[in-house]
């Protein structure tokens, strides 16, 4: 019994370590190890690092996993029964109706949503006196929530930008650690404190929303995005999308389509600026490319570099940085039996940086993403969008984004991390930086 309670108090203080920080809280050995096998509590936990037993859990047997409360609970708030967080038969309805509008025949005419956006960030901040300290991810935070909201709703957030900026950093203050009620599967009917606690921040997030949705329905335009297409389903019988359903669609593309998209620019300009080698690599193309004109969606494909930055980026500092899910029956894997209600973690940030899969695993080699390179990448080592039926709706949208902002403000600015400031990535809902990320950005000359 005492052996039991010991047991008990080891395990909620590990866990309480992982909800402040998971990043820090991966022993060391896991960098080492495929597969381990834990109990926490009454549950069964599987930590997989072997490609094979990814593969069967998020690709071949997906249809036996669920995503866990870990993953879904702490964004149901904001986001319903949005994409993101729904399942079954809901999720694979509203994935088929929104599917078209990330089709990659549509990029290049987001591309030029992208560059039109990036250009008058730019001109904002010649306007504001340069050099200054900005936060970065806060910056690209609100151009790439400009960006979803043109492409996929075609309006624009102008001043409701920072509010949604608000609400969500509001919001991420009461509910972005990974709770331990949902490692350890309680009932989602549980209320929980922090639903309580950010119920302001829903309300101010909720209210922008809801003003996009009746900007449509009062105008007499039907543009052909993702809006109009939530608007213009009908199911079976002629029914119309539910109002609340899509409203949480709604918030679910708005978020999911920016946020990490600008945690990912974040890190790659802080990559470079620790690589000044590379940053030199990176203007170098950038000028052969561009030969200082604003680039266009066909020079992505000569930006090889520039992409392979804001990949390797996306290896070392995943903003979704581990995936769970739940056992909805029994299983194998990796010759071990699975049983129902197991939790089956598949942690990003340790995959990413294994000894097993990656040379070097802890530095910045862009050079493994440059198209020569990128088939010595052994199938499920790398997954920043995720992998089978789940796998991000915006990939290419992100990597098209990623790409061009890159070559972008790299080409006309220079950013360096103020002297004497740390940077430290936090593990929490995404993987931010702590704090922000501080920059002095100054003109290129
Ligand atoms: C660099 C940028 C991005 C990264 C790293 C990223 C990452 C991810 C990951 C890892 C997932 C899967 C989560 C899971 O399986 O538990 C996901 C799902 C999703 N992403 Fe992205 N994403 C990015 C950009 C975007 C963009 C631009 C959009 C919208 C245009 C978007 C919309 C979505 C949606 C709707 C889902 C839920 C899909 C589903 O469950 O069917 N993402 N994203």
């Amino acid at each position: 019994m005492i052996a039991r309670l010991r047991r008990l108090k080891s395990d909620i203080s590990y866990l309480n370590k992982a909800r402040t920080n998971l990043i820090d809280a991966w022993p060391e050995s896991y960098y080492r190890k495929e597969f381990i096998e834990l109990r926490y509590v009454n549950r069964r936990v599987f930590i997989l690092n072997r490609p094979e037993d990814i593969q069967h859990v998020m690709v071949s047997n997906a249809s036996n996993y669920r995503k866990s409360l870990a993953n879904r609970q702490p964004l149901k708030p904001l986001l319903g029964e949005g994409l993101f967080v729904s399942e079954g038969k809901v999720w694979s309805r509203q994935r088929k109706i929104a599917n078209p509008a990330t089709h990659t025949k549509r990029l290049e005419g987001y591309a030029k949503i992208m560059i039109e956006a990036a250009g008058e960030q730019m001109a904002a901040w010649g306007e504001s006196g340069l050099p200054r300290e900005i936060d970065l991810t806060e910056e690209m935070t609100l151009l790439t929530s400009e960006v979803i909201t043109r492409c996929m709703f075609s309006c624009r957030l102008g001043d409701k930008g920072v509010t949604l900026y608000e609400a969500f950093q509001e919001y991420l203050a009461s509910h972005g650690r990974i709770h331990i009620t949902e490692l350890l599967g309680f009932p989602e009917w549980l209320p929980r404190l922090s639903q309580i606690k950010g119920r302001k921040a829903v309300d101010k997030f909720d209210s922008v929303i809801r003003h996009i949705i009746r900007l449509r329905e009062q105008s007499n335009e039907q543009p052909d995005d993702l809006l109009q297409m939530l608007f213009d389903f009908q199911d079976a019988t002629g029914q119309p999308m539910d109002d609340l359903l899509l409203r949480d669609e709604v918030a679910t593309i708005y978020l999911a389509g920016h946020e990490t998209t600008a945690i990912a620019l974040g890190w790659s300009f802080y990559l470079l600026h620790r690589h000044p080698e590379v940053k030199a690599r990176v203007l170098e193309e950038i000028e052969g490319a561009l030969q200082g004109r604003v680039p266009c969606f066909s020079d992505l494909s000569k930006l090889p570099l520039c992409r392979a930055v804001f990949e390797e980026s996306l290896r070392l500092y995943p903003p979704i940085h581990v995936f769970s899910r739940q056992a909805l029956g029994e299983d194998k894997v990796g010759g071990s039996r699975v049983p129902k209600g197991s939790f089956m973690t598949i942690p990003t940030w340790v995959l990413h940086r294994h000894e097993k899969h990656w040379e070097n695993p802890n530095d910045f080699i862009p050079d493994r993403f440059l198209p020569e390179n990128s088939s010595k990448i052994a199938p499920y080592t790398y997954l920043p969008f995720g992998a089978g039926p789940r796998i991000c709706l915006g990939k290419h949208f992100g990597l098209a984004e990623g790409t061009l902002f890159l070559a972008m403000f790299a080409q006309n600015f220079d950013f360096a991390v103020p002297d004497g400031r740390k940077v430290e990535a936090w593990g929490r809902m995404t993987l931010r930086p702590k704090g922000g990320m501080p920059m002095i950005v100054n003109r290129r000359d």
